[in-house]
C-alpha cells in the first residue's frame, strides 16, 4: 500500500502508485455498496465539514453521501449565510471550525491554492473539492476509475479532451493522472483555450477535431467556463458548435467503442448534444456513480485507512 498523506490537495504530487492504491480502494468500496449493509465504519466518531464557497452539485452530494457511507458526523457550511459574507477571512473561518473540534475540511473555492493554504495552517485533513482553475483531483480520480474500469487499463490509452482546457481545473487533473498512467493524451478545443503550452505537460495539442477523435478510446468533454474568462476568448457559441461540437455526425469519425465522458455541469447542444450524452457510449452518470466510491476512498485513506485490503476484509 503506498498512502501515506493527510491530505488530498492536487493529482500534480501523487505518485502512479498513489494514485493506484486510491482506485484500487474505491474499487473495494464500491463492492461494499453493492452489500446488504452498505456503511464501512471508517469515520465513525469523526467530523466533516464541507466547505463549499463555489456552487456545486455532483462533488458535493457525492462527498455527502461518501462521509455518511463512511459513518462520518456532517456539517454542510454555507458560504451564503456565513460570516464570509462580513468580511471574514478564509483562514479565519477555518480556524474557528477547527476549534469546534473538526476533522476534516472539503473545501471548494474559486481561488487556486486554497486547499494547499488549510492545510499548511490548519491540523486538520484537507481535501481539495476544485480550487478555481487549479486543480479538481477527486473529479480525476474518478474519471480514472471510470475509464479503468470500463477499459480495463488506463496505460496505452488514447484519451482526447476537448473544449475549454485554459480555464478547467478538470483538464489539469485529468492531465496529470492520465499521463502518470501511461494514457497518451490530446488536447483540441479554440486556439484561445488550448494554448500549445500544455505540450509542456505531455499532451498533443491539435485544433483539427476528426484528427483528435479519429483514433480515440476516450474522448472527455469539457463546458467553457463564462465565470472564470476575463474576455470573450472565440467568436461566438454557434462558431464553437459548428468547429468542436460532438454530434452524432461527428461520432461517425470515431472508434465505434470510444467512451463519451463529461465532468458536468453539460451545456446540451454546445460542446455536446442530447443524443450523444445520452447515448449508449456515454458513461457520464456512471462518472456521477464512480464518484462516490472514489470519494469514500480518498476520506478513508487520509483517517489512516490501510488500502484495498483493509476494506476486502472488513
Ligand atoms: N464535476 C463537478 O465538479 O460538478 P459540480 O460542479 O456539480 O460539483
Amino acid at each position: 500500500m503506498s498512502w501515506t498523506r493527510r491530505h488530498l490537495l492536487d493529482i500534480q504530487s501523487l505518485t502512479a502508485e498513489e494514485i493506484v492504491t486510491v482506485l484500487d480502494t474505491a474499487r473495494a468500496l464500491k463492492e461494499v455498496g453493492r452489500r446488504a449493509i452498505k456503511t464501512f465504519p471508517a469515520l465513525r466518531g469523526k467530523t466533516v465539514v464541507n466547505l463549499f464557497v463555489e456552487p456545486s452539485t455532483r462533488t458535493r452530494t457525492s462527498f455527502e453521501l461518501a462521509e455518511q457511507r463512511l459513518s462520518a458526523d456532517i456539517v454542510n457550511f454555507t458560504a451564503e449565510a456565513s460570516s464570509l459574507r462580513k468580511g471574514e477571512t478564509l483562514k479565519d473561518t477555518a480556524r474557528n471550525l477547527e476549534a469546534m473540534n473538526v476533522d476534516f475540511i472539503v473545501i471548494r473555492h474559486s481561488a487556486a491554492g486554497a486547499p494547499h493554504f488549510l492545510a499548511r495552517v490548519l491540523q486538520a485533513h484537507v481535501i481539495n473539492a476544485g480550487d478555481g482553475a487549479h486543480e479538481h483531483p477527486t473529479q480525476a480520480l474518478l474519471d480514472l476509475f471510470t475509464i479503468r474500469e470500463r477499459k480495463g487499463r488506463i496505460e496505452g490509452l488514447n484519451v482526447t479532451i476537448i473544449g475549454d482546457i485554459l480555464y478547467s481545473r478538470v483538464a489539469r487533473s485529468d492531465i496529470w493522472g492520465l499521463t502518470k498512467l501511461g494514457a497518451r493524451v490530446t488536447l483540441c478545443g479554440p486556439s484561445t483555450l488550448v494554448p500549445r503550452e500544455f505540450e509542456q505537460l505531455g499532451c498533443r495539442v491539435t485544433y483539427d477535431l476528426k484528427e483528435a477523435i479519429r483514433d480515440a478510446d476516450v474522448i472527455n468533454l469539457l463546458r467553457i467556463q463564462h465565470e472564470r474568462q476575463r474576455r470573450t476568448m472565440f467568436p461566438g457559441v454557434q462558431e464553437y458548435i459548428q468547429f468542436f461540437g460532438i454530434n452524432p455526425a461527428r461520432m461517425a469519425w470515431t472508434k465505434p467503442d470510444v467512451l463519451i465522458m463529461h465532468p458536468g455541469p453539460i451545456n446540451r447542444g454546445v460542446e455536446i448534444d442530447s443524443e450523444t450524452a445520452d447515448g449508449e457510449r456515454s458513461v457520464i452518470l456512471e462518472q456521477v456513480t464512480n464518484g462516490m466510491a472514489v470519494r469514500m476512498a480518498v476520506l478513508f485513506l487520509v483517517n489512516g485507512g490501510r488500502g484495498p485490503q483493509e476494506v476486502i476484509a472488513a
